[in-house]
């Protein structure tokens, strides 16, 4: 129990695995890392790797103290588990380049395209990986159109697993005031009070679904956690300072800020639908987020996944297990008929009732500076979608 002006505040749910995970170095000891790093072979990694590293170091992805050695990858990739049982859905891996030199029980140290020694590792297994099977298990389907699977063909199959130090913090740049890290979140709900505390994953702009299964969360738990991802995404999605911005731009005036958290997720989109949704809840819980929105088709992308099949998968675990209390919800939208929002689970009205537009349709109305309908999305951020689009902020 944390204690806040005499009274007694229950304590955070517990992180994935049961320890929230800090990989960082500090003062002396990163010094004296910093020059042996100097030392050490290295090896240039993709900003994929820079994402995991950050989210490795800082605990986000607890348990995991670095990438996964060979037996936690194959189970992980065939059984969505850990070696030693816990649940986990995704591979976190490290691609090293073919023919290079690194040995089973060296440290070598991982740097960012400019040079920067941000982490160092040291090498307890080394491994092959078949990339089509990883593919079919983990992405299913094996075509190259997949984005989370183009970027898997065009990595190295040799792989490094180990602990890793994280030895700088990424410049979380014009995110910085939103960059909050598993402790600082924690600590943050258990000040405010929060004891249910709902996350909601996005890679997109805010729209008034979005705002409806939000704020529908929001009426059975304390608090929202607004926690858009902000690394690595296809070119295609909106970048994600524009995305930030659209939030910023209806915080305000549409949501009660003594019940909202605004905070920037910096892991990169892998695109891998169902168990990336099961992935996204989990590393939620290590931010103290009690339940987990999930709705139309989560991480998915094209037509490779069912719109429900992110939620099925959740269906494969005891409650117990996940920790987290996945909230569902359909597919929504505005309804004309119903004059409010809605979805196919509440609203007995027509499809041509509805008010529904593809992303690839908005994308195309914002370039041409066309407003979409505020039964779609609030004017606010349709203003900032323009302007961040014709490249005006
Ligand atoms: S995602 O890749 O991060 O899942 P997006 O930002 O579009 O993409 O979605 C964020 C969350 O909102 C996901 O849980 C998704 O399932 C949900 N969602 C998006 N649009 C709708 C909608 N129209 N109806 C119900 N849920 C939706």
């Amino acid at each position: 129990m944390l204690r806040k002006g005499g009274e007694t505040v229950k304590e955070n749910i517990p992180p994935h695995g049961g320890l929230l995970v800090n990989q960082r170095v500090y003062d002396e000891e990163r010094k004296e890392w910093l020059k042996r790093a100097k030392e050490l072979p290295a090896v240039r990694v993709s900003h994929r790797t820079l994402s995991d590293l950050e989210c490795i170091g800082t605990g986000v992805f607890s348990p995991l103290t670095g990438f996964m050695k060979e037996e936690d990858y194959v189970s992980v990739r065939d059984h969505m588990r850990l070696a030693d049982g816990t649940l986990w859905s995704l591979p976190v891996t490290l691609p090293v380049p073919e023919g290079s030199q690194i040995k089973e029980g060296e440290w070598i140290t991982l740097c960012s395209d400019q040079g920067t020694r941000v982490a160092v590792m040291h090498v307890q297994s080394l491994y092959r990986i078949d990339r089509r099977q990883e593919a079919q298990k983990v992405y299913h389907t094996v075509e190259e159109e997949h984005p989370g699977v183009a970027f898997l063909y065009q990595t190295s199959s040799l792989q490094a697993g180990g602990p890793i130090y994280l030895l700088e913090r990424k410049n979380a740049g014009v995110f910085s005031r939103y960059y909050f890290e598993p402790e600082e979140t924690r600590k943050e709900f258990a000040e405010r009070g929060w004891e249910r505390v709902v996350g909601f994953q996005t890679r997109n702009p805010v729209h008034r679904a979005h705002e409806y299964i939000q704020k529908a969360a929001l009426e059975t738990v304390d608090g929202l956690f607004l926690h858009p991802l902000v690394g690595h995404t296809k070119a295609d999605d909106i970048p994600a300072e524009i995305r930030l911005k659209s939030y910023e731009a209806i915080l305000d005036h549409y949501y009660p800020k003594q019940r909202v958290f605004l905070g920037v997720f910096p892991a990169s989109m892998r695109y891998a639908g169902p168990r990336e949704a099961l992935f996204h809840a989990i590393v939620r819980k290590n931010y103290g987020c009690t339940h987990f929105i999930v709705g139309r088709d989560h991480a998915g992308v094209g037509d490779y996944y069912g719109t429900y099949d992110a939620q099925k998968i959740f269906r494969s675990f005891s409650q117990e297990e996940l920790g987290i209390i996945p909230l569902f919800f359909e597919h929504s939208f505005y309804c004309r008929r119903c004059a409010t929002m809605a979805s196919f689970k509440t609203c007995p009205h027509d499809q041509t009732d509805h008010i529904v537009l593809s992303g690839t349709k908005v994308r195309q109305m914002l370039k041409q500076g066309l407003m979409p309908p505020p039964e779609f999305s609030r004017p606010e951020v349709v203003q900032v979608l323009i302007r961040g689009l014709q490249g005006k902020e």
